[in-house]
């Protein structure tokens, strides 16, 4: 209940965090968020605005009041129909939410990760090899976007055939969060195939045996899921599982690169991989931010937010806030404690995919660590727009061989 005596103003900002310049550099625009007060209002799109952690994890633990039924985009479902059938992870509320999270949770343990382990290490070294041996090449095209495509592909059992289609697939669920905008429209345009192709590559027989899409579908034969959620929840895992590990790997790659004293300390001890790459995920965040809509009036700090109301959780910001990150939140640091982070959200819709990720970028980053002593950039990077992705579209870089 919200108790009106305490009613505050509310700060109202004209920002629009889908401005292209806004999306590839954020920072600024976060902090003044932050800065103006535990919620604001971003009158452009007539929505409210946590930017500070403490808000951010508030909203993200409490899925009755913040609801993620109504879409986690700017859409509300209720008022617009969704451009595909909605998630019946990311976009639905327990109890349905809860039914089809449990057998899909079994299938991403940590455990079930690390029997990737050995296929995904062998292909992170072989990538890195030829890397190294080439001396220059593309953060992005030549390593954050082959990997993740090759590994994690073929552990759901894609069909080789049309994998190219992945990237643009995804980069047309995550802009389509966003406004009606020119990104949404790029992203849209010439959309047919693709949406085709990923629609087939959902269903049972195209699936390769023993991997995640085929054991979903075993959920259905044990009356878990439905023959109807099966496409859909198979969906789920190419449509979250690919951008985003893409981003992070090229975020990773550019924090490392713009800070070489952090790189040496990598080189000299490899088993910082896991933690380099932690600290990536808080200060370039992958995913900046996703809607909720309320389900009822709610105070926060002092402020009134009505009912059905359309709330953004900037991750990205929260991620970098000194209150709950203190005066070096900025700042890219191998050693730091990056746990508390939401770069993976929290809660009930809390990443299933973060383990397998996170093995992502502990071995691609180690085994780059085991093989060159430097990494630099040799040209300034190319951000890649997109309405909710923080990412890089190239990134030249240079590495000397060098073990450790
Ligand atoms: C670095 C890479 C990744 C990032 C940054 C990321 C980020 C996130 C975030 C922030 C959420 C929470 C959404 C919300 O609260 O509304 C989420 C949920 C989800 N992620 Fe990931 N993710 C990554 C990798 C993956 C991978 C590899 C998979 C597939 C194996 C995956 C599958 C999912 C699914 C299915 C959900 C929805 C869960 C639910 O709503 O219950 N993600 N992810």
């Amino acid at each position: 209940m919200v108790d009106s005596a305490r009613v505050i103003d509310v700060p109202v900002l004209d920002d629009d965090p889908f401005d292209p310049a806004v999306l590839v550099d954020p920072y600024a625009f976060y902090e003044r968020m932050r800065e103006a007060g535990p919620v604001v209002f971003l009158e452009r799109y007539g929505v409210w605005a946590f930017a500070r952690h403490t808000e951010v994890a508030e909203a993200l633990g409490d899925w009755e009041t913040y609801s993620s039924a109504a879409g986690v985009g700017l859409a509300d479902f209720r008022k617009e129909a969704p451009w595909r059938p909605p998630s019946l992870l990311l976009e639905a509320d327990p109890p349905g939410h809860s039914v089809v999270r449990k057998p899909m949770l079994h299938l991403m343990t940590p455990k079930v990760a690390e029997t990737l382990r050995p296929a995904f290490s062998a292909a992170a070294e072989e990538l890195v090899d030829t890397l190294v041996n080439r001396g220059e090449f593309d953060g992005v095209t030549d390593l954050a976007e082959v990997y993740p495509i090759h590994v994690f592909a073929d552990a759901i059992g894609l069909p080789e055939d049309g994998r190219h289609h992945l990237l643009p697939y995804a980069t047309m669920t995550f802009n389509a969060f966003g406004p009606a905008n020119a990104l949404r429209d790029e992203a849209f345009a010439g959309s047919e195939p693709v949406i085709e192709w990923a629609t087939a590559a959902c269903q049972r027989d195209a699936l390769s045996p023993g991997g995640f899409g085929a054991q979903i579908w075993e959920a259905v034969d044990r009356d878990e899921i439905t023959a109807e959620e099966a496409p859909l929840l198979v969906r789920s895992l190419l449509a979250a599982g690919l951008d985003t590990t893409v981003g992070a790997l090229g975020n990773a790659l550019f924090c490392l690169a713009t800070n070489p004293d952090q790189y040496e300390l990598l080189h000299a001890d490899p088993k910082l991989a896991k933690p380099a790459f932690e600290e990536a995920m808080r200060l370039e965040s992958p995913i900046q931010a996703f809607f909720r809509t309320t389900s009822r009036p709610v105070e926060v700090g002092g402020a009134e937010i009505p009912a059905d109301a359309k709330v953004i959780l900037f991750f990205g910001s929260a991620n970098r806030d000194p209150l709950r990150w203190g005066e070096h939140a900025d700042r890219y640091d191998v050693h730091h404690r990056a746990a508390g982070h939401v770069a993976f959200g929290a809660g009930v819709h809390v990443c299933i995919g973060q383990f397998i990720a996170r093995l992502e970028g502990e071995l691609v980053l180690s085994a780059l660590a085991r093989r060159a002593a430097t990494l630099r950039l040799t040209d300034d990077p190319v951000p890649k727009p997109n309405n909710t992705l923080k990412a890089f579209r190239h990134l030249p870089l240079r590495i000397t061989a060098g073990g450790t």
